[in-house]
């Protein structure tokens, strides 16, 4: 998704401007460009590709300046070219805006416009809204912004500055992110913390409908219709390095070897083992309430939503709750049907997805209480939520979710165990659950110990262009997970489903050599999971198999075996998907492919 970072301060603002480009990289984009205010002139520079693309076109010009804007686009409307790049200007050049969203009745407002005489020169959305701010323009910028957002439907971060008001930024929310970073005689407005935290760790997030102006001495926040509102400041939770790549090649990497540590963060202090006790602080405003779910939505997309499929596992086998997941694209639109006793549960690391959020909304309206299980602190979902569990494992950069996943799944654990010991756990069962949550941060170290050898394996299969993953029980999910972390990072068609609905026509697919991996650890259904294996390998596919250390029987079945850790059944997810994320990783690096970024792909959809 789109990139903002605009600066108003004492210091030269192209090179803050730029460094927070970088840190917003991650989103996902395909032009960039600056609009840096100078002696109430405007210099805009901006160019398709990369970040390096337009740092190239920079100069003493755009260098001078101490109020500037800057954005990465991810094209919605209107190719990635230099044209269609923001910022984006009015047609008497006084008024710069960037903008993150989608303005939906832009081609009534652009037709409007054009009756006037406005002439436009881009394909976006964009720029009929800076054109529709310099409409209103009568020598108050806030007013103008104001008058135009009035008209516009559909979702908007935006930063705008003019000429006429030199030294002042307006900002403005509605569907898409905004922080400001309160400095000492700076201040700065954000899409993300990623971009401010290397200068101040004090910020306040903007809620939809709200507008804040920035000078250089300070800072007004407003709604929409001009009510002054007092924001809370809030602090940035994670340190500047945990954004760094740390000595890895890639962020994926990192994040995959942190598991670990960003597990045990989620498990801090909300494990009390002596009394069998889950403590979960962010539920304690609902707390009385859940112990009368009569059934539980959870609605997400991807890997999120993969989570919510493990999810359903757990809270019907711990809590006994009945529970379905849905994708929060589909919930949304659905008219969904939540009688009295049913909660929502919305699963997003970036707490920004356009779908997931509006899916919580859905739910509200129908009435229902909706928690979240969110990473991002602060973002929209997270404080749309009537309660919540932040997952607490730190900033996840790399597209591909891996920590936030283990995250997510680990705190369902937790959720399902407070839901169940309200119901039939007892304080000895639940003391056991936890102790064994406890074990599974060292039992991920021995496998990311294996990443060498798994190397190995994925070096054999990266040319196959067709993998199938397939398990049972709470190993489907697995399974899932696999398949999307390989495709989505290495573009081989990979398709994830119940090992058992393989014989209901998928296995018309299999070929000679063709990888099949199977999540084969001991559980219920091991032995029906056998069977499968074998019906795959008498048509000559090549099975990579997940086991259970010791289980030595499992090699007369498979070509591969990467070898877990035992776990209870429903603690497995938390080890059984190490080794595919290990897997993915590798084929797509051996594959030449960008890793942390790959074609295509955002990592906060924040658009429809
Ligand atoms: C996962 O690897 C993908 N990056 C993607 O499926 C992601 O999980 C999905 O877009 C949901 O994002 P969220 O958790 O931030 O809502």
């Amino acid at each position: 998704m789109c990139g903002i970072v605009a600066y108003v301060g004492y210091r030269k603002a192209q090179p803050i401007l730029i460094e927070g480009l970088k840190r917003l990289e991650y989103r996902g984009y395909d032009s960039a460009g600056v609009a840096m205010l100078r002696d109430s002139k405007l210099v805009i520079r901006k160019s398709p590709g990369r970040i390096s693309a337009l740092e190239a076109i920079l100069d003493d010009e755009t260098a001078a300046g101490t109020c500037g804007l800057s954005h990465t686009r991810w094209a919605t409307h209107g190719a990635p070219n230099q044209v269609n790049a923001h910022p984006h200007t009015d047609s008497t050049g006084r008024i710069a805006l960037v903008h993150n969203g989608i303005i939906e009745n832009y081609v009534s407002l652009k037709t409007y416009l054009q009756q006037k005489g406005i002439e436009f020169r881009s394909d976006t959305d964009t720029e009929v809204l800076v054109q529709l701010i310099s409409h209103h323009y009568q020598g108050n910028l806030e007013e103008a912004v104001r008058r135009a957002l009035q008209d516009v439907r559909g979702t908007y971060g935006i930063a705008v500055l003019c000429t006429e008001e030199p030294d002042k930024i307006v900002a403005a929310r509605k569907g898409s992110p905004l922080i400001v970073g309160i400095g000492d005689g700076e201040y700065i407005v954000a899409s993300d913390a990623a971009a401010v935290i290397q200068h101040t760790t004090q910020v306040i997030h903007l809620s939809d409908g709200e507008m804040v102006t920035i000078w250089s001495d300070g800072f007004r926040t407003t709604t929409l219709d001009n009510v002054p509102i007092t924001k809370e400041v809030s602090e940035i939770e994670f340190s500047l390095e945990e954004i760094e790549l740390g000595g890895h090649e890639h962020f994926m990497s990192k994040e995959i070897f942190e598991q670990p540590d960003a597990l045990q963060n989620c498990l801090r202090g909300r494990l009390d083992l002596t009394e069998g006790r889950v403590v979960l602080g962010g539920l304690a405003n609902v707390s009385r309430e859940l112990s009368h779910v009569r059934r539980i939505i959870i609605t997400a997309c991807g890997t999120a939503w993969h989570a919510g499929l493990v999810g359903e596992y757990l809270f019907e086998d711990l809590a006994r709750i009945p529970t379905e997941v849905e994708y929060a694209s589909e919930f949304r639109y659905r008219n969904p049907i939540m009688e009295e006793g049913t909660i929502q549960i919305v699963i997003s690391q970036s707490g920004e997805t356009a779908d997931t959020l509006a899916a919580a909304r859905e739910a509200r309206e129908k009435g229902a209480r909706v928690l979240g299980v969110v990473n991002a602190v602060g973002s929209t979902i997270a404080r749309e939520t009537d309660a919540g569990v932040y997952l607490h494992v730190g900033p996840e950069i790399g597209v591909a979710s891996t920590k936030a996943y283990i995250g997510q799944v680990t705190v369902l654990t937790l959720m399902a165990l407070y839901f169940g010991r309200r119901r039939h756990l007892s304080q000895a069962e639940t003391s056991d659950y936890m102790r064994e949550l406890s074990a599974i941060p060292e039992k991920i170290r021995r496998i990311t110990a294996q990443s060498d050898a798994i190397k190995e394996v994925a070096d054999l299969f990266k040319g196959r262009e067709n993998w199938l993953y397939l398990g049972r029980g709470y190993n489907y999910p697995t399974a899932l997970e696999g398949a999307l972390k390989l495709k989505e990072i290495s573009y081989i068609h990979a398709e994830g489903m119940p090992a058992a609905e393989m014989k209901h026509g998928p296995i018309a697919l299999i070929t000679e050599g063709m990888p099949v991996v199977f999540i084969a650890t001991r559980n219920s259904q091991y032995e029906k999971v056998i069977s499968n294996i074998e019906e795959v390998r008498a048509r000559g596919g090549q099975v990579i198999a997940v086991a259970t250390e010791g289980d030595h029987e499992l090699k007369r079945y498979s070509e591969h075996v990467f070898y877990v850790p035992d776990a209870p059944e429903p603690l497995q997810p938390l080890v059984n998907i190490i080794p595919l994320q290990l897997l993915a990783y590798h084929a797509a690096v051996l594959r030449g492919c960008n890793v942390d970024k790959p074609r295509n792909l955002a990592k906060s959809v924040t658009v429809e």
